[in-house]
């Protein structure tokens, strides 16, 4: 199921101060905070936030470089399922061929370099809208049109180029450099917090799509404290979840963020035991922390999930442009919550919750982007509730100033 959630917001945001300051001046401030593992707690300055020119470097040396999470495995799960996203404006496709595996593969034709396919579906093969070039599952060329006439021309050794991909507990990242580590022996340490979810065998049960926000993927990932409890979030968050509450886990790659509960705000399980209000029974086997938190959790530079006992939202966050993003948003279930006698009003609670809540954060994100361009924003304290925008500076800072930078 897919859901417009409404059309993008669209609203004029002026880049005059990421524009009016050289790139080399913001990357200086950078290489303080990567040089002192921002032990200051400072934000990044404010100009980074909309600087056409570091999002450039952002594209080379995080989008394109790191491992980026586009979807989930089960949104795909039958032969000739595909879907396509744009990984900072390289378009992506994941394709499950007639013998059942996954390919990430690049969306764009070999031929003249059309986008080949829009959204979602399943297809026999590939074929390109502009010349009806046509594509196995696999990627390889099966046929092109009044093609035999050109010199040198040979259908067997065109392909769309794979791109490399790792599954980590049902979460589909790719690598478009295909030159980054390997993922996972990155996450080994989150495994511990993660495993009684059990969140390989669920599935996404709706999404939303939120379209394009004139916000930056940076001012995104800043909202991922819960500071903003407080305020934001005053009507709904806060009442169960208050942020002076909150504890964050910061590792190179990652980060999470414990928001725990009201004792008085828990419900009961049929096991006795309390849990965080939900739609559905929680799932077996979760530690105390589990059962009575919300768990958030981020691998840098994109993936943010949030994790209650009885379901979950994939947020996905795809960065656009400097100052914009493209947003869905996905609800995803334990297995036997599909089969629960209030499925659909469950999900639908669910995604009213998440649009109210997402109201909030729109309010706020888009009015930070208008501001953080101001003559007179300056790069900003952080509290010791906001751990978690310390350590994305810092890991920010770091990837865009280590060796090979150059920015006119
Ligand atoms: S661009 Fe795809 S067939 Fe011509
Ligand atoms: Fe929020």
């Amino acid at each position: 199921m897919l859901a417009k959630m409404r059309p993008g917001i669209r609203t004029t945001i002026e880049h005059r101060r990421g524009l009016s300051v050289n790139v080399n001046v913001i990357l200086d401030q950078l290489r303080h905070i990567a040089a002192t593992k921002n032990s200051g707690w400072r934000t990044l300055p404010p100009a980074a936030y909309s600087s056409e020119a570091l999002y450039e470097l952002e594209k080379s040396k995080i989008f394109k470089s790191g491992w980026v999470c586009v979807a989930r495995e089960d949104q795909v799960p039958t032969a000739g399922d595909y879907l396509t996203v744009e990984v900072a404006g390289e378009p992506v496709m994941l394709v499950r061929d007639h013998d059942g595996e996954l390919r990430a593969l690049s969306n764009v034709c070999r031929h003249r370099w059309m986008r080949l396919c829009e959204d979602s579906g399943n297809t026999e093969r590939l074929v390109c809208p502009y010349h009806a070039w046509t594509y196995r599952l696999d990627g390889s060329l099966q046929g092109a049109p009044e093609m035999s006439k050109t010199p040198g021309f040979d259908a067997s050794q065109i392909a769309l180029p794979r791109i490399r991909h790792e599954v980590w507990r049902g979460f589909v990242y790719v690598n478009i450099d295909g030159a980054a580590a390997d993922l996972k022996p990155q996450l080994t340490d989150l495994e511990p917090m993660v495993e009684s979810y059990g969140v390989d065998d669920w599935r996404v049960a709706h999404t939303v799509d939120c379209g394009e926000y004139p916000w930056d993927w940076k001012v995104m990932q800043d909202n991922g404290e819960c500071y903003h409890h407080i305020g934001a979030h005053a009507e709904t968050f806060e009442r169960n979840y208050p942020a002076r509450q909150i504890y964050t886990e910061c590792s190179e790659a990652w980060l999470t963020t414990v928001s725990p509960c009201r004792k008085e705000s828990l419900r009961t399980g049929d096991d006795g035991h309390g849990y965080a209000p939900g739609e559905f029974e929680p799932v077996d086997g979760l530690a105390e922390w589990q059962r009575e938190s919300f768990f958030l959790i981020y691998v840098l530079p994109n993936f943010f999930i949030y994790l209650q006992p009885d379901y979950g939202l994939n947020m996905r966050v795809f960065p656009v442009s400097a100052g914009r993003i493209r947003m869905l948003v996905d609800v995803m279930l334990p297995p036997k919550n599909f089969e629960a006698p209030n499925f659909e009003s469950g999900v639908k609670n669910i995604v009213d919750f998440f649009k109210r809540f997402n109201d909030e954060d729109v309010f706020v994100n888009s009015r930070v982007q208008t501001g953080l361009c101001s003559e007179f924003a300056t790069p900003a304290p952080l509290s010791h509730l906001e751990e978690h925008n310390m350590h994305v500076a810092w890991w920010i800072a770091s990837r865009l100033t280590t060796d090979g930078e150059s920015a006119s």
